[in-house]
């Protein structure tokens, strides 16, 4: 047993009031910080060190939103349309693809909210403001084609707005990322099956 006590700092002086803490300055701005948090409450969880342009990064938002549900219906199509020899497994990959589309167009309403904004779920722009395409795809093969394209516009797309993010927002930033791989895996299945194609 060590009746030392703890702590020995190199280079600090032992004083009366020692372990009280020295950086005056920051529990000033501890103090200002929450003075900041009880002014703005209505803002959530956007503070004033949020640096981006607000309004930019909704609408962005917005894009990347209707982007995933036009892929959810359009993968949907496909599940349901499935025929031919390769259906079976084809099939499997289009509802995972669509169920996973829809989990990111949750997960981008969500931050848009947490952003102070509003999801824009309007059907009749839907279409509009997506970058990926509904192409409905002639046969199997056809749409598995689609999908790939529609992925790898998904892919460009993200990887700007993950750019544009930089590090003024890392929250959305880091959920684009964690979206962005997940669609990148997307674009290698399909590659995959495209690859292999055997059936009609
Ligand atoms: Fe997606
Ligand atoms: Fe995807």
């Amino acid at each position: 047993m060590s009746a030392k006590p703890a702590r020995p700092r190199a280079g600090a002086t032992p004083a009366a009031g020692a372990g009280r803490p020295p950086e005056a300055a920051v529990v000033t701005d501890i103090r200002a910080i929450r003075e900041r948090a009880r002014k703005h409450i209505e803002d959530g969880a956007i503070t004033d060190s949020y640096t981006a342009d607000r309004g930019t990064v909704i609408k962005l938002l917005n894009e990347a939103l209707a982007t995933e549900i036009v892929c959810v219906l359009r993968y949907k199509r496909h599940y349901f349309m499935a025929s031919g020899l390769m259906a079976d497994a084809v099939k499997a990959e289009f509802l995972e693809h669509a169920n996973q589309e829809q989990a990111h167009a949750d997960r981008i309403a969500e931050r848009i909210v947490q952003l102070g904004g509003e999801p824009d779920l309007n059907p009749d722009v839907l279409s509009s403001r997506a970058h990926a395409e509904y192409v409905e795809g002639s046969d199997l093969r056809d749409m598995v084609k689609e999908d790939l394209v529609a992925e790898r516009i998904a892919i460009d797309s993200y990887r700007a707005i993950i750019d544009y993010l930089g590090d003024r927002d890392t929250t959305t930033k880091r959920m684009m990322e964690d979206i962005l791989a997940q669609e990148e895996e997307h674009a290698d299945e399909l590659a995959d099956l495209l690859d292999g194609w055997t059936g009609g």
